[in-house]
């Protein structure tokens, strides 16, 4: 019976392992040829001709030289630089093996520059006729461009013939990488191509230099960079089992440089898990960097839609899968919207942040741009992802009624969901004037209310507001959960204005995600619903009369980690409210201000100044009214943060708060008549 077992279960896994690629030697004899990954040490097995491939390029190549990790397998690869001069030439090929499996054969590769002089073959018995070739297309002159990564010759077309590998390095010149390194050759390879030079870098960089981050302002309940600068939410999706949220990063400095897509994966938004970094500008489309952009899920895949922005700064749309959400292949078909896709009046320079979603079977994208100069939403679809078809501009931003949506910056960064049956399309327009306690900001996050017509592609809206009234929110992003909530992310922090993280070593988080709801004829938002399990320690206060000039502060009520909600009857005060963060010299208040029907978050004392175009005065404020001549308030904390959610969700604020340790302070106050603190609640928010 337990001999039965165990034959049973190897057979098991001899089946699995020969799914994925390999069970033991006798299925990988099957499949290789002699000295496919370099190991003995020597060409042996390979027939060189020419001067470029010799055993000198594998014998010394044991080790990573000059603080390059070359990324190589075992313990040699061929390395084109120590096999010969940069300007010899030559041919290295293979036993003949039958090809079999998938016919797919994975190998790393590096340098190579000149793609159509230095590639690797698949060929004939013959060892002359080529059936496919693939070059280091990604090959990048900047950056890592010795180091190997794993590409696929794909020779599933010809499986069944006997064929050889051939290595070929025609290119005499000596202007560098005129020579070739290979790798590891794996026949009937079931993986993916992976990761680049750029991102074997960054994430190399990430693992090595995290440590040196500075704690002191670090968040525990919120997203934010192992070290470096990000800005952006991106790709925030639900795909296989996991919640996903990339991120606009450059690791390798706390402020903003070549875009990369960083990652992290929750199960309930809250607990968040690093992934290795998803996007590198490792390709000519995007070698200065893939900016902002969406996930979508197709055909079992998760689709990473974003802008590549390319050495002349144009800005064309772009795609990658990952069959694991983890490791990501960008499309051959890249840029998958160029130039010659352009809508009248725009330009490339100004084309940028992807939204993906699927309406009455269609694929749409929105991208935001600027039209004749102003900005504006353009809106692509499809039918299979890769073939767009320019459809029209969303906004009428000429339109008399709304004059000041009429705006030279562009409309960043949209996104569209339907919440509760209302059709929402949420962007961050550039330079937004002012209106009211609306857009205070420099650069604001609006929502639209209303319908797309998916024929013209204009989006006629009935509603056009502010989705955060404080200092610190952009580049709003949703997502759809599978329980039907739509879920909002931000980047918790603001551009053109100092970051006080950056001496740190890192710089950017974001917010709490949020449900949306729709209601009264506007957008609610409330914290998802999965932070109430990290509460700890509650502490409650009954109504306690505030007295004008005086402040209430209640045992156990402190903290800078933690979850407040508490109600203010604001009876005759001018403001009542409360100070968070409160400490000798230190408090940000947050209070409801009779005279202009607002509630106020003023960081002028808060911590560390904050200062730059975008810290235009020191307080917010949204328009709020009482119900019952109560306010409602929960406000979550981070160390650094501030979210401030008004009346269940109709407004909120959010800021950046850098005060001293020791600023845990709460009080309540009441100021110009007296106020009552009609209840309180603290729990402490503890992620371990
Ligand atoms: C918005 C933005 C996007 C762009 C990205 C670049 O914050 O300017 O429009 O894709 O940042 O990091």
């Amino acid at each position: 019976m337990k001999i039965k077992k165990i034959i049973f279960g190897f057979v098991c896994v001899c089946l699995f392992l020969s799914a994925i690629g390999g069970c033991g030697d006798a299925t990988d004899k099957e499949y290789t040829f002699r000295n496919a990954g370099f190991e003995i040490g020597t060409l042996t097995g390979w027939t060189a001709e020419g001067t470029a491939f010799t055993n000198k390029g594998v014998s010394v190549a044991l080790k990573d030289k000059n603080g390059v990790r070359y990324n190589y397998e075992g313990d040699f690869f061929f390395s084109g630089a120590e096999s010969a001069a940069g300007n010899a030439t030559g041919t290295l090929l293979s036993e003949p093996f039958k090809l079999k499996g998938n016919g797919k054969i994975g190998f790393l590769i590096g340098a190579g520059k000149n793609t159509s002089k230095c590639y690797v073959a698949l060929v004939g018995e013959d060892g002359e006729t080529e059936l496919e070739v693939r070059a280091n297309y990604e090959f990048d002159e900047n950056d890592m461009a010795d180091v190997l990564h794993r590409v696929i010759l794909d020779g599933s077309k010809h499986t069944g013939k006997t064929v050889r590998v051939k290595i070929v390095d025609k290119d005499a010149g000596i202007d560098g990488y005129n020579y070739i390194n290979v790798d590891d050759f794996i026949v009937n390879y079931h993986g993916s191509e992976s990761p680049t030079g750029k991102i074997f870098l960054a994430n190399n960089y990430i693992e090595e230099n995290s440590y040196k981050v500075n704690k002191r302002y670090r968040l525990s309940y919120h997203v934010m960079p192992q070290i470096g600068w990000c800005n952006d939410p991106n790709g925030f999706s639900y795909f296989g089992g996991n919640i996903h949220l990339f991120y606009q990063y450059h690791p390798y400095s706390s402020a903003w440089g070549p875009m990369h897509w960083g990652h992290v994966t929750s199960k309930d938004f809250i607990k968040w898990e690093y992934r290795p970094v998803a996007l590198a500008p490792d390709s000519g489309y995007d070698s200065n960097g893939c900016f902002s952009g969406s996930a979508i899920e197709n055909d079992g895949k998760l689709y990473l839609f974003y802008t590549g922005v390319n050495a002349g700064d144009k800005q064309l749309q772009c795609f990658a899968t990952s069959s694991d959400g983890f490791t990501f292949v960008k499309s051959g078909r890249n840029p998958v919207i160029n130039e010659r896709q352009l809508g009248p009046g725009m330009t490339a320079a100004d084309f940028r942040d992807p939204y993906v979603f699927k309406k009455g079977g269609v694929w749409y994208l929105i991208a935001g741009t600027r039209v004749s100069g102003y900005g504006n939403l353009a809106l692509y679809r499809s039918a299979n992802l890769s073939e767009w078809q320019f459809v029209g501009y969303m906004l009428n931003v000429s339109d008399p009624a709304a004059p000041n949506y009429r705006l030279t910056g562009v409309y960043e960064c949209p996104a569209y969901a339907v919440v509760d049956g209302h059709e929402i399309l949420i962007c961050s327009p550039q330079n937004l004037s002012a209106k009211g306690t609306e857009f205070e900001n420099v650069h604001s996050v609006v929502y639209m209310a209303g319908k797309l017509d998916a024929a013209t592609g204009k989006f006629v809206y009935d509603k056009f507001g502010e989705i955060d009234g404080g200092f610190d929110f952009y580049a709003a992003q949703t997502m759809n959960m599978p329980d039907g909530r739509t879920v909002m992310t931000a980047w918790m922090q603001m551009w053109d204005r100092t970051f006080p993280t950056a001496a740190d070593g890192w710089a950017g988080a974001m917010i709490l995600p949020r449900e949306l709801s729709y209601k009264n004829g506007r957008l609610y938002q409330s914290p998802v619903r999965e932070i109430e399990k990290y509460r700890k320690n509650e502490v409650k206060a009954s109504r306690r009369e505030i007295v004008d000039g005086a402040t209430v502060s209640v045992n156990g009520i402190d903290g800078d980690t933690i979850e407040l909600e508490f109600s203010i009857e604001a009876g005759n005060a001018e403001r009542s409210g409360v100070r968070v963060f409160a400490g000798t010299i230190h408090e940000t208040r947050i209070y409801y201000d009779a005279a202009t029907g607002t509630v106020v978050l003023d960081r002028s004392r808060s911590g560390v100044k904050i200062s730059g175009a975008e810290a235009n005065g020191s307080t917010r404020s949204v328009k709020v009214a009482l119900e019952n001549g109560v306010i409602k308030f929960r406000i979550f904390l981070d160390n650094t943060s501030c979210e401030v959610f008004v009346n269940d969700g109709f407004a909120a604020l959010t800021a950046n708060i850098y005060a001293d340790d020791a600023d845990t302070g709460i009080e309540f106050f009441a100021e110009g008549g007296n106020a009552v603190l009609v209840n309180a609640v603290k729990y402490d928010i503890v992620v371990s």
